[in-house]
């Protein structure tokens, strides 16, 4: 499979997951490279998302990509993925109002399009604890997130990467500005729908000015309410977001169907009228398209054959499968999942899964 100028060896992508083994100052780890060289024999990884500013981080454990540490930490992950086949997408993140103080790197406290407070909770070092208010970005503080989301992405490329991934997914910052439900803004960053999809557009242009379009991937998670971003009429937001995107000429499109939109996911909500949302993007944009969402290896095949996607990307499969295409390839079966694994601590659930023997 070919996407711009990436060889893939398969149309299989380990999907982006959040697993919270950097050290506390974001710096990558060395189990990090054996968990991520492991699963190699997917044709593409994204990583879990990296924070691409101080401000940016809200999570524990959360790697970065804004010190020279970080970029000196990720290359040996880069290269092992690269000898062993694969190539590697850096997912950059910004979390916007997700975040606790004691979480981000220098105390920060959280951010957002709108001064419009998460009302919940986040995990902290010492457990649970409510989100304080959100403080509204300025223009200039505006503009100067998209810079970051540059700096991010050329310290990817330092690092080795193949490329980066824009996390406009889940209701994270870029997913802020997208939707009314945090952003009630009246300058040019809100108030239309075009205005408030510019932030995502932006940061797509500074990255692909900084590292190339075909370098450029963006996830979104049309129709999602995961963390609490959304909108009366999202159809309309992504019928204009997409094909704006799709102009770009980016490496990629990348969209989380609603069913599962983050860790949450995998609470499904009964009775919901899901719509067809692989259906609905696919005549929307032009470039290579990912897609993931519950994906098995018989319904990934069917998506793949009736052209609706160019890749599928698994998550919660290759946490405890790092043979995943192996096993989907031969019919193998596949290992239970173990959620209680999935954030923190150490090897255990995370490197000490083995591949299936005969
Ligand atoms: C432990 C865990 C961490 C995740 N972290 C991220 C993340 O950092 N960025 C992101 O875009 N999605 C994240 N997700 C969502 C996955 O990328 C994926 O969309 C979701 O799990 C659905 O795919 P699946 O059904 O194959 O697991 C995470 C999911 C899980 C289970």
């Amino acid at each position: 499979m070919q996407i711009a100028d990436l060889c893939l060896s398969n149309r299989i992508a380990m999907a982006p997951m959040t697993r919270s083994r950097a050290a506390v100052d974001g710096t990558p780890t060395a189990i990090m490279a054996d968990y991520y060289e492991q699963r190699a024999t997917a044709g593409l990884i994204i990583s879990e998302g990296v924070s691409i500013s101080p401000q940016a981080q809200g999570f524990l454990n959360v790697p970065g990509i804004f010190t020279q540490n970080h970029v000196d930490g990720w290359r040996p992950i880069t290269e092992r993925i690269h000898r062993a086949g694969s190539r590697i997408i850096m997912q950059l993140w910004h979390v916007g109002r997700v975040a606790h103080p004691d979480n981000s790197f220098a105390g920060l406290s959280p951010v957002g399009a709108s001064a419009i407070a998460f009302e919940r909770t986040v995990n902290t070092a010492t457990g649970l604890q409510r989100v304080p208010p959100t403080r509204a970005l300025s223009d200039n503080e505006v503009w100067s997130t998209i810079d970051d989301y540059a700096n991010a992405a050329e310290h990817a490329i330092a690092a080795g990467c193949d490329g980066v991934e824009i996390h406009a997914a889940n209701g994270y910052l870029p997913a802020q500005f997208l939707h009314e439900s945090t952003n009630q803004r009246i300058d040019e960053w809100g108030g239309t729908i075009e205005k408030r999809a510019r932030f995502i557009i932006e940061a797509a242009k500074a990255c692909a000015q900084a590292i190339g379009k075909h370098r450029v991937g963006v996830r979104l998670s049309p129709f999602s309410e995961f963390n609490g971003a959304t909108s009366q009429n999202e159809a309309d937001i992504y019928r204009y977001l997409i094909p704006a995107l799709s102009e770009l000429d980016l490496l990629y499109l990348h969209v989380v169907t609603s069913q599962v939109s983050g860790p949450k996911s995998v609470e499904r909500v009964d009775g919901t009228d899901l719509p067809d949302v692989v259906g609905f993007v696919r005549p929307l944009w032009s470039g290579p398209l990912i897609v993931a969402g519950e994906y098995n290896g018989p319904s990934a095949e069917e998506e793949l054959k009736a052209g609706r996607a160019d890749v599928i990307a698994f998550g919660r499969d290759f946490i405890a499968n790092p043979d995943l295409p192996a096993r989907l390839a031969n019919g193998y079966p596949l290992a239970e999942r173990r959620p209680s694994d999935w954030y923190g601590s150490d090897e255990r659930g995370y490197t000490d899964y083995r591949p299936w023997k005969l």
